[in-house]
């Protein structure tokens, strides 16, 4: 939601704040621009990607040492040149970018515009540059505080004034990390925006504003000006990491990936039993409440089946859009688990928060290392998918799931369980049996080719795959803007069943194992109407070919690891249906990575 980049150093700082801004475009991409110090401020934005914006207002014609740039997701003001940031006040001293959304805005544009400011943008941003303006008074610093002690919602800020030498960014909700180098400093929304030219950070807390000065000066204060000691942290993600490696998409690549990623998850966790580094708390809790969103919701409701089926300890999913508003009846005899790639997203961080101030205990299942929902948890457990820059999320969907299975296992021990050495067994061959699968590649852009024109699809699945019929839907309708619906393969008959014919694609999860006679059956109502068959099916299965008219074989494994090896075509159907079409994949159009907003 929004990406913020600012460098104070000796270099120019356009080259960099650019390529900071290409890192976080997946962050948001419909707006673009760029604030540089030079005697005065020079401000070059526009509607559009990136690239495009580069293109037309030429970056790098922008000359000085001290900068600031944003790459915009739009809440407040359609996308268009006068709502891209960097904002500026009534007099252009100031310019400014921010993530996130001031809910207050409207009383403060009317007490502003009241005092005299005059708006030039539809966006909730600008009262702050007004505001600043209003309080400044030659301590450049001292105004940003005092007008965010105005504000009520969220924000991630980066401000020049242009008779200051100086960055001040400011954080509350919305990430920001500000990345240390001898006689530089840079700020950025997200980590990889500026991994190229540190590996050192100090991670901002919400209600801290900082300054990055000549010289690579950073200091941290609170809203009152006390400053704060905040440690740097040395982040382990490399730069070949988050780029695209010879291959065409990001999302293509992270899906390649996966055998590794799925390797770090469970490096150092899986032994003759199960090594995770939380606490004995975790077997004392009587019920298990996961909340997420987006992918991390279908990796949660698969979860929940893991830790019912492994532990038996009760466990319940929710959005965390609703958990936050339904009063849930949460206590202190409950493990609410929070799912979430960014560690960023607003809900679920909402979610964590209630569940907290409910009394129960908190364990966070996160990528991204530092970020907000990992620090305010009891307890954690990272994932270690690496960086995951295509908007629809892959590889860590698959490393959530495989956490999720490590935590249900520890639960198990924890309650006693006999460990099934089997499951261990196919855990650890994982890796290999998804190289397998990866090399129907081919194969699957063939399927892809034959299916693309198609305006909806159906998924199907059930037990621990209708979460997978559910999440493969998903990945559909992201990138290839294709309608596409999940369901549980029994529930067709109850609604679904009403579109099928000749035009309708459904794609059946029909691996051996349980319930698969159902399935098959499920498969003869489809074919009795016409319907066009994509079936997942495991090796050898033989009797499923005459049911479909197109079969994706995946080797056998325990039940439990099948949504991993599952989703994998999937992901490569729906990555080779839009590539097809010829869309974006990996910036799909109105959704965001990281959402920061409600
Ligand atoms: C967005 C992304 C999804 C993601 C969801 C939750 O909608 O586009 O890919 O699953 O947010 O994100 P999180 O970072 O909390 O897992």
């Amino acid at each position: 939601m929004c990406g913020i980049v600012a460098y104070m150093g000796s270099r120019q700082a356009a080259p960099l704040l650019l390529n900071g801004l290409r890192r976080l475009e997946y962050r948001g991409y419909d707006s673009a621009g760029m604030a540089v110090l030079n005697g005065g401020i020079d401000i070059r934005k526009d509607r559009g990607r990136i690239d495009d914006v580069n293109r037309e207002h030429d970056f790098s014609s922008l000359k000085g040492t001290l900068g600031i740039a944003h790459t915009r997701w739009a809440t407040h003001g359609e996308p268009s040149m006068k709502n891209a940031h960097p904002h500026t006040g009534c007099n252009g001293d100031i310019a400014l970018v921010h993530n996130g959304i001031i809910e207050n805005y409207k009383t403060l544009r009317e007490l502003l515009e009241s005092e005299g400011h005059v708006f030039s943008t539809d966006t909730d941003t600008e009262v702050l540059t007004h505001l600043i303006e209003k309080f400044y008074k030659g301590d450049f610093l001292g105004s940003v505080r005092k007008a965010l002690m105005q504000i009520r919602g969220t924000y991630g800020i980066a401000v020049i004034h242009k008779g200051c030498n100086e960055v001040v960014v400011a954080r509350n909700g919305s990430p920001l990390v500000i990345g240390v180098k001898r006689g530089e400093a840079f700020a950025a929304s997200d980590a990889s925006a500026i991994l190229e030219h540190t590996k050192k950070m100090i991670y901002l807390d919400d209600g801290e504003v900082a300054t990055l000065k000549p010289g690579g000066v950073v200091t941290v204060r609170n809203l009152f000006d006390k400053i704060l000691e905040k440690n740097i942290e040395e982040i382990g993600w490399n730069l070949d990491q988050i780029e695209k490696g010879g291959f065409r998409h990001f999302m293509l690549k992270e899906i390649f990936e996966q055998p590794e990623s799925i390797r770090n998850v469970m490096r150092g966790r899986l032994g003759k039993g199960i090594k995770l580094s939380i606490n004995g708390e975790l077997g004392d809790r009587k019920r298990v409440i996961i909340v997420a969103c987006g992918s991390s919701w279908h990796s949660a409701l698969i979860g929940r089946y893991l830790i019912e089926s492994l532990s038996g300890v009760p466990a319940e999913v929710d959005y965390a859009s609703e958990f936050r508003y339904r009063e849930p009846l949460v206590g202190k005899d409950d493990l609410v688990i929070a799912i979430s790639q960014s560690g960023e997203t607003a809900d679920t961080l909402a979610a964590l928060k209630e569940a907290k101030r409910r009394g129960a205990k908190t364990l966070g299942v996160v990528n991204v290392v530092g970020s907000t929902i990992a620090r305010e948890a009891d307890m954690g457990v990272y994932i270690h998918a690496g960086p995951e820059i295509g908007v629809a999320s892959t590889k860590a969907y698959t490393n959530q799931i495989i956490a999720l299975l490590l935590i249900a296992l520890d639960l198990a021990q924890k309650h006693g369980k006999k460990i099934n050495q089997r499951l261990l067994s196919d855990m650890r061959k994982l890796p290999a049996t998804l190289e397998h699968v990866l090399k129907e590649d081919k194969k699957i852009k063939a399927i892809a080719d034959r299916v693309a024109e198609h305006g909806n699809f159906l998924y199907l699945g059930r037990g621990i795959n209708y979460p997978t019929a559910l999440e493969g839907a998903l990945k559909l309708k992201e990138i290839s803007y294709i309608h596409a619906e999940g369901y549980p393969a029994a529930e067709m008959k109850h609604g679904p069943i009403a579109l099928i014919d000749e035009n309708m694609p459904v794609v059946f999860i029909a691996n051996k194992g349980k319930g698969y006679d159902k399935i098959v059956s499920n498969m003869e109502e489809v074919k009795a109407r016409r319907g066009k068959i994509i079936a997942i099916a495991t090796e050898g299965d033989n009797s499923i070919k005459s049911l479909s008219d197109w079969v994706i074989r995946v080797p056998r494994t325990a039940d439990e690891l099948s949504p991993v090896v599952n989703i994998i075509p999937l992901q490569l159907l729906a990555y080779y249906i839009a590539d097809i079409k010829g869309l974006d994949v990996d910036k799909p159009r109105n959704l965001a990575k990281s959402v920061t907003v409600e």
